[in-house]
């Protein structure tokens, strides 16, 4: 959560950070603010709100500066509001500090420092780190302050990607980076900072990926990079392979709708290279690396969080059905707290869209120092968790901005299925005709889901409907129970109204007390192996008067009847068929949202990146 965009060089610092914070505002929009120097002076400027508010207040200021740091905050300590919004500046004024994460030993800090004097103008952990770094520089001899960050860094405990400014080194940035992303992009006299790629990319595509436990002193013509143990590092510059087309709305009302509209050709990128059904092959350079490890993994674990979960929860079924290997799919917040049994040469699949959940992360190295192998499905190209895998394959959908994951689930259930079908075919556990039939399948879904998004206007005219419900339940049976759980986040997140999912059966054990004339239930509903059940599920709730959305395969003449409101997709075997379910889902919720007049790139309360626990 919370991004940060610094840049040092010949522009005008304000143009880039305002525009880098915009891109990064998913990642948090309660407050923003920035910290401009020129010619060794430092003005700050913050406000509670969006970053449009920033722009609004400092319209007709004095920005002019060629240094600048700037953030986009999502609070964990102090509300929401001016005085606990970055940047912070220091008790002799001098420096300025822009911070993600959370220094979690900061309240024995800040009481030490209480006893020595020190007053606090804000809420924050953050405040308290700035403070604690100067008093360390005071106490040093006036000491270098890249010395007094080292020295403060080794005594807090917790997360961060901090940038510096000092008034006393006018044309410098200092960074530090602990389990929060920071990237560095390399102009030509100019150095960029942010947290993700999309504010570097339109001014350069030479990056370098900060890592953990690692400094960076930046000018514009030199970047050096240190660890922590002041050992000086040569950066790895690698090439941004993303286009600025790619985090623009491109006409769309907002990112999520657009991301929606993307996912036929998402999908197929996906599937790009990898997938060849006329020559009966899959190529994913990562599994066949690996393929002894995973074909004789005795069990599977996935580690995951939110949308990302349920994307596992699917491959649960899919990997048991097809390799015939026990899963268990694991929230990484549980399991990195619990006790697991993890042993040498256990398989780990870590499925992940920004790469940079601190849950999974933690989760991930604690299960690397037990040994297991970990494999990573990632979206963001060069994160965190593809970084600590050891083998992985990314999903290839583009930077996703809308806080709801949509194309990234879609991409995640693409490459896990490939996945699968690779592990089946060279396990021998699936016969040559299913394995041949799945692959045509898969080939088929981006042409399916297009033709699912044609009929996006019906899905609107539902969502019209019951906007003003004030709950829904949505029930799914087999590969479409985790479809049901992913319906309901969704609508949740994005129109702030209560969802259940629920596997259809399990109903009666519970939910079905809730059942009245005003609750919506969604149904997914499709022809599989289950349909009669579900079928009579539908009855139950329609002897109960609840109202039925049902989300149906085009030609079921049964299911429209039981219906108050149905929508068809196309034919699709029930293994893969979770791709195309769980789109009208997404524009149900989509819609419902904006029906509400809710800005649903950036619902209340949420972030698109969690960087803390
Ligand atoms: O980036 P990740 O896939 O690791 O993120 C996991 C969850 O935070 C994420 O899926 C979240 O639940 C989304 N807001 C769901 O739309």
């Amino acid at each position: 959560m919370c991004g940060i965009v610094g840049y040092t060089g010949p522009r005008q610092a304000y143009p880039v950070i305002l525009k880098g914070l915009k891109r990064l505002e998913y990642r948090g929009y309660d407050s923003s603010g920035v910290a401009l120097m020129n010619g060794g002076k430092l003005k700050v400027f913050k406000k509670k709100g969006k970053v449009a508010e920033l722009e609004e207040l400092l319209i007709g200021k004095d920005v002019e500066a060629n240094i600048g740091i700037g953030h986009t905050r999502w609070a964990t300590h102090g509300e929401p509001s001016d005085r606990n919004a970055h940047p912070h500046s220091s008790a002799s004024g001098r420096l300025a500090i822009i911070h993600n994460g959370i220094i979690e030993n900061y309240a024995q800090i800040k009481k030490e420092l209480l006893n020595k004097g020190y007053t606090f103008t804000s809420d924050t952990d953050t405040e308290v780190l700035l403070n604690f770094i100067e008093d360390i520089q005071k106490n040093n001899n006036n000491g270098s302050l890249e010395e007094a960050l080292r020295i403060a860094l080794k005594r807090v405990s917790g997360a961060y990607c901090i940038l510096l400014v000092d008034q006393n080194d006018p044309h410098t940035i200092i960074a530090a980076r602990k389990g929060s992303p920071l990237v560095i992009g390399i102009g030509k006299g100019e150095h960029f900072l942010a947290s993700d790629a999309s504010p570097i990319i339109e001014y350069t595509k030479e990056v370098v990926y900060v890592n953990d436990y690692e400094l960076a002193i930046v000018k514009p013509d030199e970047l050096i990079l240190k660890n922590i143990g002041n050992e000086t590092i040569t950066p790895y510059i690698t090439k941004l392979d993303m286009e600025l087309a790619a985090i623009e709305k491109g006409g769309y009302d907002h990112f999520m709708i657009k991301e929606i509209f993307e996912q036929p050709s998402t999908i197929y990128d996906c599937l790009r290279g990898r997938l060849d059904a006329a020559a009966g092959t899959i190529t994913m350079s990562g599994v066949e690396e690996n393929i002894e490890q995973l074909k004789n993994a005795s069990r599977i674990m996935i580690i995951a969080c939110g949308t990302s979960w349920h994307a596992g929860l699917v491959a649960e079924y899919i990997i048991e059905e097809l390799c015939r290997i026990p899963v268990e799919v694991e929230y990484a917040s549980e399991f990195r707290y619990r006790n697991p049994i993890v042993n040498k040469g256990d398989v780990i699949i870590a499925i992940s869209q920004s790469g940079e959940t601190a849950d999974t992360l933690v989760a991930l190295e604690k299960a690397k120092e037990n040994g297991a192998f970990i494999f990573g499905i990632v979206n963001a190209v060069g994160s965190s968790i593809a970084r600590i895998s050891h083998a992985g394959a990314y999903t290839h959908a583009g930077p996703e901005i809308g806080v709801a994951s949509t194309k990234a689930f879609t991409g995640q259930l693409t490459v896990l299925s490939m996945m699968a079908l690779k592990i089946a075919k060279e396990k021998g556990s699936i016969s040559n005709e299913r394995y041949l039939g799945l692959l045509n399948e898969l080939q088929d879904i981006p042409e399916k889901v297009e033709s699912i998004l044609k009929n996006a206007e019906d899905i609107r005219k539902i969502a019209e409907h019951y906007k003003d419900a004030s709950d829904f339940l949505f029930l799914g049976r087999g590969y479409n129970f985790p479809v049901a759980l992913e319906g309901a986040l969704k609508l949740k997140e994005i129109s702030y109204i209560h969802a259940e999912g629920y596997p259809a059966a399990e109903m009666k054990h519970g939910p079905i007390a809730l059942v009245d004339e005003t609750l919506p239930v969604v149904f997914i509903a499709t022809k599989d192996l289950y349909h009669e059940k579900i079928v009579s599920n539908m009855q139950e709730i329609k002897a109960r008067k609840g109202k039925i959305i049902s989300i149906i395969t085009e030609g079921d003449d049964v299911t429209p009847g039981l219906s108050d409101h149905y929508f068809e997709i196309p034919p699709a075997d029930e293994l893969i068929a979770p791709i195309l379910t769980v789109i009208p889902l997404q524009l149900l919720s989509y819609y419902v949202g904006t029906a509400k007049g809710i800005d649903v790139d950036k619902p209340r309360n949420l972030a698109k990146s969690v960087t803390v626990e």
